[in-house]
């Protein structure tokens, strides 16, 4: 292990790391079935239904409702739960915008909690920003490893908030034995082509709770309940549809998407291992009781400049991104920092309905900020082999033993 692919030395891994195919025959023959219908219209099919069906029970749910992405499922779950304009909703710091865009379309003004060792929202700090217009808690679990949602539930509870849980980054992870998104008023996932469980774009909402399942299931749908012969619209809604080809993906991928994760743990938690101990290097931290599907593999890094340490593993062949949104979202998106959202208003964060006005600038979330600082993240997932983690983490080792610190 002499020099550095960056100082001009060979590579640790020469050969590319196999990419994700997450499509097989079975999405084949559902797709080429759904299609032969002549119907990719979810009102008037059976694939959606069944995938719905297939989600409550596996997530042991009265309802499921598919819509069109992770986002549109938190648009519904938040409509559901009808917030006044001008109300507030916690949320978390590392995400992707998907979780934000919802809330300011719903009217609300999003408030950041900062976040724990696991990059998780820190439930003390989600206790403490609650205030008398706080509408909902919207918890993400970051990366396919829990939030602590035991003790935020507890905390909704205590101050009557509803609960979602925003799990697009974990399907199918049991924490204290119980599924995430289940915790909740309401669970969303987001089917996007990274995810788990993918159908390219898709989403899903899961609740207990007939009223939020009614709401949920007419807001997808522009508000209609469809009665032969009726157009009567109950609430003011999106076509957030599902179509059957995505529904016929769905129902392929329900079916696979336990072991994808399983698959997952096993060498997220070989990578760990392998890579334990090194100094000025931290691998994920796992939350208590917590299962992880290591949607990303983010490791901290704080005995080099993040890019530095990330350029040379490149060059020694192993994939990297760095930070992954970069900043916390509420500097990455210009609706929040320059505060343009709506024609030239700023509704709704202008104080409008009573709302409270908040600055969105560096120093809301400082834990959050910092982690974001130190971090890089590493796309391993389920097609790779034993060999393969070895190779990341021999790839980690030699830079970390020949890249000079500081
Ligand atoms: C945590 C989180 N929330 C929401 C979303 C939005 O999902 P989608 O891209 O399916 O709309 C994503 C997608 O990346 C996500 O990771």
């Amino acid at each position: 292990m002499s020099k550095l692919a960056i100082e001009g030395g060979q590579p640790y891994r020469k050969e590319p790391f196999p990419a994700r195919a997450p499509f097989g025959e079975e999405e084949i023959a559902l797709v080429a079935e759904a299609i032969r219908s002549q119907n990719l219209f979810a009102p008037s099919g059976d694939k959606v239904k069944a995938l719905e069906e297939a989600f409550a029970e596996l997530y042991g749910t009265k309802y499921a409702i598919a819509s069109a992405s992770g986002t549109s499922a938190i648009h519904t779950a938040i409509a559901a739960i009808n917030p006044n304009p001008g109300d507030e909703i916690i949320t978390a710091p590392i995400t992707d915008a998907g979780s934000i865009a919802p809330i300011l379309f719903q009217g609300c003004i999003p408030v950041f909690a900062d976040v724990d060792e696991t990059y998780n929202m820190d439930p003390a700090d989600v206790e403490r920003k609650i205030t008398d217009r706080t509408a909902a808690i919207l918890l993400v679990h970051l990366f396919g490893n829990a939030a602590r949602v035991d003790a935020i539930q507890e905390i909704a509870r205590r101050h009557g908030i509803p609960l979602i849980e925003d799990c697009s980054q974990a399907h199918v992870i049991k924490y204290k034995g119980r599924y995430l998104g289940t915790w909740g008023d309401i669970g969303t996932f987001s089917f996007q082509q990274s995810k788990h469980m993918t159908t390219g774009d898709g989403g899903m909402t899961i609740t207990n709770r007939e009223d939020l399942a009614e709401r949920m299931t007419r807001f997808r749908d522009k508000g209609w309940v469809r009665k032969p012969g009726s157009r009567h619209y109950v609430l003011l809604g999106l076509n957030y549809r599902m179509t059957e080809l995505q529904g016929a993906v769905g129902l392929a991928q329900i079916k696979k998407v336990r072991d994808v994760v399983e698959r997952r743990m096993k060498l997220g938690h070989y990578l760990t291992e392998m890579i334990s101990g090194i100094e000025g290097i931290t691998p994920p931290r796992v939350t208590e009781g917590s299962e992880h599907g290591y949607w990303l593999y983010a490791l901290r890094v704080d005995a080099w400049p993040v890019e530095r340490f990330a350029a040379a593993l490149s060059r020694e062949g192993v994939g990297v991104g760095v930070g992954y949104t970069g900043e916390p979202i509420y500097l990455c998106m210009e609706p929040l920092t320059k505060r343009r959202t709506f024609g030239n208003t700023a509704y709704p964060l202008d104080g409008a309905y009573g709302g409270r006005v908040i600055e969105y600038t560096k120093g809301l979330c400082p834990r959050a900020e910092d982690a974001l600082d130190h971090m890089i993240t590493i796309g391993i997932h389920e097609h790779y082999t034993e060999k393969d983690i070895e190779d990341v983490a021999g790839a980690i080792r030699k830079v970390a033993e020949l890249l000079p610190r500081g």
